[in-house]
């Protein structure tokens, strides 16, 4: 079976939805951030810190690929993942790309109750935070459309609903 890769950006539940499918459907699930948080012992925060952005895009990639060797699973991805059209190039050779979408109020205030760090968002406050979400957003929409098989709107939904509109179309 292909698998289910979810893209989309900070804050829109991609981690928390792949977490339903998986344990829905019982198949493994793999966060590419969490992979490279594991791999160097070390937050994301603390990478981007450390080593910058580029470094870690690199290694962003590396995971991308690996995973994308896979079948059968739930792939979470970070919200750049775009910006690099090999990734999409590779996840789409064995997965459907699900985008999740929500308004700038929905993420922004998911964000908020994360505990998970954003280097390229910050977290002070809600109006900072939207600020940079939308820059974000606009800067990286045509992007994620494009890579996309599909849309899936998150406002307003349980993760439930969302989780099993996306196994509905798999
Ligand atoms: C990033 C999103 C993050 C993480 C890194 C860069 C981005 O993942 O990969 O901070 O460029 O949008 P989330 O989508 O889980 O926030």
């Amino acid at each position: 079976m292909k698998n289910i890769v979810l893209i989309g950006p900070s804050g829109v539940g991609k981690t928390t939805i792949g977490k339903y499918i998986s344990s829905k459907l019982k198949i493994e699930q793999v966060d590419t951030d969490f992979i490279i948080e594991k791999k160097f012992s070390m937050s994301i925060e603390n990478i981007f810190k450390k080593y910058g952005e580029n470094w870690f895009r690199i290694e962003e990639s590396n995971i991308v690929k690996e995973v994308s060797n896979k079948n059968n699973i739930v792939i979470s991805t970070g919200g750049g993942v775009v910006i690099n059209e090999k990734n999409i190039e590779n996840l789409k050779s064995t997965g459907i790309l699900f985008m999740l979408v929500g308004s700038i109020d929905t993420l922004t205030r998911n964000l908020m109750n994360s505990n998970k760090k954003r280097p390229l968002i910050g977290n002070y406050g809600y109006d900072e935070i939207y600020k940079n979400v939308k820059n974000m957003f606009f800067e990286r929409e045509k992007l994620y459309i494009k890579s996309a098989d599909y849309l899936i709107s998150v406002d307003n939904r349980t993760i439930e609903e969302i989780g099993e509109e996306i196994i509905s179309f798999y």
